[in-house]
């Protein structure tokens, strides 16, 4: 059962026990205590623990102050659960707690539940408890104790949103609910979340708790009838890889070890379900005082299976071991001496938990923090719940939102009209960038109309109308109503009425935004294709009608004869694309390549143009070079200098005997990438190149990296312009997705195209496989601890591992769903510099195991090293 018996054991307790002592440690920073129903804004201090407990009105909107019966305070009951916060409203209502120490940290959750018979029905609820979107666990009660739930979570997001959830077995409600800020290498090896399933502190009777442990662990206990328990005064220490998990002192000084010889100790439970899995950390120390001739040694056993050992335990030192459980209902571990042991086993405490994977989707913190700090500036009296965006069918009122995969939702539109919004309006609402329509008609606000309701880029409706709005307008705002790119309502200004300006029309002056879900399916696919040839043709025509201005300098123009005796007459092809075919050829004894256009290519005039036009102008040794172009009427093509070695693609997946070198690839990584940079910070201006593949990385004979195939390239100005927006183009498996979501181009989404290069060639396999796609696939292999398979294992281990990891976590910061999170390629170029020149120093040592892990959030984890 995920709950502890904390009454249990409170029976088993002595009434005289004495109060557990508050220690002079009292730093209760990291911690989060809230008493639910105690009197709204009152405080108190727990003189069992020295916690310092705070109401729970500040941490929600809803809920009813309640008492349990008398009868149900039983003697040694923790203060907190003699009051509770129903919710006899509403299925779903949420706490919001906002640790100072924000994202990216490790916190132990506690929700703590005592129904006590508060509502004289006899009979306790059944509801379900949430973390954010996700299902934390059923609350199920055993008779009339009270119960505890705890997780373990690394957050990825400022806010953590606690909701109890009414699913028609009784009123949901809440004792206390409990936020410890646990240190980063604590429980560190996984990145899922960790439901406690148990704690146990063995050969004490004495509850362990704040005070003796720092981080306010609840330390259970137990009895046993054939056991004995030990202890000592002195103080047992962590010590090198067991320091990770800080057990105290007090939990470690106590133990259970056999009163005779020959039995083993078997420590046996039942799972909630079969198919859960178990982590489990057993603590071991020698705290019995062993004469000369005394040896304790003994081997651990999961289900019967030798697990490790044999193991002598260190004097008053602990040692952790980690075992996974494979999962079956019923789990037993068993320690058993060996041979030449002359004293039975020692243990002295256990945890277990469930690691469970959480989707931990929720508002991207920006947008929360803006609806938020508008909420409470307005003092907003509305049923909002938890997240604002998720889960969507539970959206906030008023809110809609983005939702795809793989990035947080982003709120899109906010309905604000009617909601008695009086002074000014709220600052805090600049940070709704996303932000497509806003309403905040008939309200009472005053003041100027600011700015930055101009800025947004996104904005197509404004109604303001109904308010006291200081006069001008800002001549921005005006600006774009004028232009119809904004439907701005507030009287005196009335684009709507013109009739000039239906919404079909001001659509079209909105660069013809496509909007593509991110999935890398067949119809995602074919859609994007059929965009694109759709846009094309269009193009095409119009490219028709402009001037054919790309005519350079008149060698590097040839004819069609020209190409034709270059080529050998088309005789060896050494590639083939939608555009057209490469052929091999020579002029005189430069070995070229020769792109020739089809003319049913998908690659329009316009792309040839483009092209042509970009490779006249851009030298750089990481580019490759433009020999001449041909364009005869229907006959257009291309002369690139010759790359020997063909393209990246094929000698990471295309099964190549040869396996590229982990420097090779590193080396391949940072000539990109400086190819890269170069159209991105050398060229004035900017060149964004688009669709940056392995296929479109070519090496020369000397395996050099070189940039191809520019067709799709963008130039932009980077002053004042920061993006330009444009029409979907690049390839599937490489597409940022923002640039998917909001068709904003810029040189961010290069960035992210890059990155995913950067993980093709750590791993050696492609961007898309089948179902399979390559940036969730490694997030997810780093998340579930399982960083051994991210690297090519054709490498065997050859490679140095901090270089490795560094590379690793440049990738994946290039891959950042948040453009603005990406580095700039001169930050890439710097980087994949360092790690080359790292790499210098290291020849060939092979690291048998991996002993670094690396987060989505990149937050640094010592992995703990058990065992
Ligand atoms: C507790 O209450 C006192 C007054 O009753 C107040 O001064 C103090 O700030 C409160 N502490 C917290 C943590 O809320
Ligand atoms: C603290 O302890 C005193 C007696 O030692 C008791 O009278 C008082 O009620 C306790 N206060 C709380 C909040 O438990
Ligand atoms: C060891 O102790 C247990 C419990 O006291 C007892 O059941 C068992 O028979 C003992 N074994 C031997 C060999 O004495
Ligand atoms: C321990 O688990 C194994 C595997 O499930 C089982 O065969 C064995 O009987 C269990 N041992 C005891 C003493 O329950
Ligand atoms: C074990 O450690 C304790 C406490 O540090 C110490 O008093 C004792 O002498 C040590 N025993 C042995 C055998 O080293
Ligand atoms: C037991 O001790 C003997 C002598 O110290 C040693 O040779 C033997 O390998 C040990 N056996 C085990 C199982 O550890
Ligand atoms: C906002 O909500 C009001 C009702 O409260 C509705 O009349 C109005 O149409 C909504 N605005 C938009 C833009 O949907
Ligand atoms: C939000 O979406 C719903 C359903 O798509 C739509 O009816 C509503 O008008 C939208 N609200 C706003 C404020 O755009
Ligand atoms: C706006 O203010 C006026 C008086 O200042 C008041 O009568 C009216 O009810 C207010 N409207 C809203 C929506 O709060
Ligand atoms: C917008 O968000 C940033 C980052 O969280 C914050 O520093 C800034 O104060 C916010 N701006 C406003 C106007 O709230
Ligand atoms: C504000 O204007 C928009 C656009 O005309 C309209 O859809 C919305 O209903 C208006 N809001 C209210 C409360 O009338």
């Amino acid at each position: 059962m995920t709950m502890f018996r904390s009454f249990y054991f409170m029976l088993l307790v002595n009434a005289t026990l004495p109060l557990a002592t508050i220690h002079a440690q009292d730093d209760q920073s990291g911690f989060i205590s809230i008493d639910c129903g105690i009197a709204q804004g009152t405080n108190y201090t727990d003189n069992k623990t020295g916690l310092n407990y705070v109401s729970d009105a500040g941490f929600l909107e809803s809920g009813v102050s309640q008492k349990i019966l008398p009868t149900y305070n039983f003697p040694n009951l923790d203060i907190v659960y003699t009051t509770l916060t129903s919710f006899p409203q509403g299925t779903r209502n949420c706490y919001t707690l906002r640790p100072k120490q924000g994202k990216g940290n490790r916190y132990l959750i506690r929700a703590r539940f005592h129904y006590g018979n508060y509502d004289s029905k006899g009979q306790p609820p059944q509801f379900d408890l949430y973390l954010g979107s996700d299902l934390w666990s059923t609350i199920r009660f055993n008779a009339m104790l009270p119960v505890n739930y705890e997780i373990i979570h690394l957050t990825s997001s400022d806010y953590i949103y606690v909701c109890l959830v009414n699913i028609g077995l009784g009123t949901p409600f809440i004792s206390a609910l409990e936020l410890r800020l646990l240190d980063s290498s604590m429980y560190a090896n996984q990145l899922q979340s960790l439901i406690t399933f148990n704690r146990v502190n063995y050969g004490t009777s004495e509850r362990v708790r704040y005070g003796d442990d720092k981080y306010d662990r609840i330390w259970q206990t137990t009895t046993s009838n054939t056991l004995i328990a030990v202890h000592t005064s002195g103080t047992v220490s962590n010590l090198g890889s067991s320091t990770a998990n800080e057990v105290p002192s007090k939990v470690m000084s106590t133990a259970l070890t056999s009163p005779n010889l020959t039995s083993n100790i078997l420590i046996p439970w039942t799972a909630t379900n079969a198919a859960d899995e178990f982590f489990i950390y057993l603590y071991i120390a020698e705290i019995e005082t062993l004469k000369r001739n005394q040896k304790r040694e003994f081997n651990i056993y999961l289900n019967g299976k030798y697990w490790d050992g044999p193991i002598s335990p260190l004097n008053h030192t602990t040692t952790t071991y980690f075992i996974r459980s494979s999962n079956s209902l019923n789990i037993n571990i068993s320690l058993r001496q060996t041979k030449n042991s002359t004293l039975p086993p020692i243990f002295n405490a256990i945890e277990l938990y469930n690691p469970k994977q959480l989707l931990r989707q929720q508002t991207e913190d920006l947008d929360a923090e803006a609806i938020w700090r508008t909420r409470s500036m307005y003092g907003l009296k509305r049923n909002w719940q938890g997240d604002p965006c998720v889960p969507q069918s539970s959206a906030w009122v008023g809110i809609n939102c983005s939702y795809n995969d793989l990035e947080n939702p982003r709120i899109t539109s906010l309905n604000l009209s009617f909601s008695g919004l009086s002074g000014e309006l709220a600052d805090a609402l600049a940070n709704l960038t996303m932000i497509q329509s806003l309403d905040l008609s008939f309200n009472n606000l005053t003041g100027n109309v600011p700015k930055f309701l101009a800025s947004f880029s996104f904005l197509e409706m404004l109604n303001l109308t109904g308010n006291n709005f200081a006069r001008p307008l800002p001549s921005e705002l005006v600006e774009k109503s004028k232009d119809r790119s904004l439907l701005l309502i507030i009287e005196g200004i009335n684009n709507q009425d013109k009739g000039s300006c239906t919404k079909d029309s001001c659509r079209k002056n909105k660069n013809n935004k496509v909007v593509i879900l991110v999935t890398a399916t067949i119809a995602a696919t074919f859609v994007l294709l059929t965009t694109l040839a759709i846009l094309l043709i269009i193009k095409r025509r119009r490219a028709q009608d402009v001037p054919d201005d790309i005519i350079g300098s008149r060698d590097q123009r040839f004819t069609f004869g020209e190409i034709q005796s270059i080529t050998g007459s088309f005789k060896t092809i050494i590639g083939k694309g939608g555009f057209g075919t490469v052929f091999h050829g020579s002029i005189g004894d430069n070995q070229v390549a020769v792109k020739l256009l089809s003319e049913s290519s998908a690659q329009g005039y316009r792309e040839f143009q483009a092209e042509v036009r970009l490779l006249m102008s851009v030298h750089h040794k990481n580019i490759t070079s433009l020999v001449g172009y041909c364009d005869e009427g229907s006959r257009k093509g291309i002369i690139y200098e010759y790359m020997a070695n063909g393209n990246l693609g094929m000698h990471l997946f295309g099964g190549s005997p040869n396996v590229m070198s982990w420097k090779q690839r590193v080396q391949i990584g940072y000539d990109a990438a400086q190819g890269l940079e170069y159209m991105h910070h050398g060229c004035k201006p900017a060149i964004v190149h688009r669709d940056v593949k392995c296929s479109n990385i070519l090496l020369n004979e000397k395996f050099q990296a070189k940039l191809a195939d520019f067709g799709l390239s963008r130039a932009f100005n980077t002053e004042g312009d920061t993006h330009v927006s444009t029409v979907i183009a690049g390839t599937p498996g490489y597409l940022d997705p923002e640039y998917y979501t909001t068709t904003r181009l810029t040189e961010k989404s290069d960035v992210y195209s890059f990155g995913v290069v950067l993980l093709e060639l750590i791993t050696g396999r492609p961007a898309l496989s089948g179902d399979i796609y390559i940036v969730t696939w490694v997030k997810s292999a780093v998340a579930e601890g399982n960083v051994e398979k991210i690297i090519d294992p054709r490498l065997q281990g050859d490679f140095d591992i901090n270089t490795a990891w560094k590379v690793v976590e440049l990738a994946i910061t290039c891959v950042d769903s948040i453009s603005s999170k990406r580095p700039t390629m001169n930050d890439v170029v710097t980087d994949l510099k360092s790690c080359l020149k790292e790499d210098e120093g290291f020849h060939g040592a092979k690291p048998n195991k991996l002993d670094r892990h690396t987060d989505l959030s990149l937050e640094s984890m010592q992995g703990p090293n058990l065992r």
